[in-house]
């Protein structure tokens, strides 16, 4: 289930929100700013689908999206527990970091937390299939999907380069880690 964790960033542990209603977690989130919004599939997708019938199937949505944001590609990312680089590749965005375009990703399967730093506060977004979320250019966060990630997401991008992590130097996420 989907579900948001508000801390003070002086205080792990100690949350001071936290929902897992849908309509609840995109009200928190769009004072931050970000978008976050629940999409129901339109046919039934398994995990091993190509990423072509995985566009197809959300192109409804993605035109949508697209229109509205302006970003101009979408492309799909899958990553499981036995893909060679799963560690590598879950340290990579594991510190605080942003980048110069917006990071937007759909759950099409499984789950990851994104978790935004903002305004002296962070904000733990465990997001799971059928969830989309925006994080806007230059905002702090992080993202895990945990030692044993499993998750296939959309991505919607204008330039590749946008994904490029720019990092702060907080070591702030050792001190909160995501709640799966
Ligand atoms: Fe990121």
């Amino acid at each position: 289930m989907s579900r948001l964790t508000v801390f003070a960033d002086t205080a792990p542990g100690t949350p001071i929100l936290q929902t897992e209603d849908a309509a609840a977690i995109a009200d928190a989130l769009k004072a931050i700013n970000v978008r976050f919004e629940r999409w129901e599939s339109p046919v039934a997708l398994s995990p091993d689908d190509s990423a072509e019938t995985i566009l197809e199937a959300y192109r409804p949505y993605l035109d949508g999206l697209m229109g509205a944001t302006g970003a101009g590609s979408a492309d799909v990312i899958k990553l499981t527990p036995d893909h060679p680089q799963a560690a590598a590749l879950r340290e990579k965005f594991l510190s605080e970091h942003i980048h110069t375009e917006d990071e937007i990703r759909f759950f099409v399967h499984g789950a990851g937390n994104f978790i935004m730093h903002v305004n002296g506060q962070v904000w733990d977004a465990h997001c799971v299939q059928g969830d989309l979320i925006s994080v806007p250019a230059g905002t702090r966060h992080w993202f895990d999907a945990g030692d044993q990630p499993f998750f296939t997401a959309l991505r919607v991008f204008s330039d590749m380069s946008g994904w490029v992590a720019h990092f702060t130097g907080d070591d702030i996420s050792a001190r909160f880690p995501a709640i799966a």
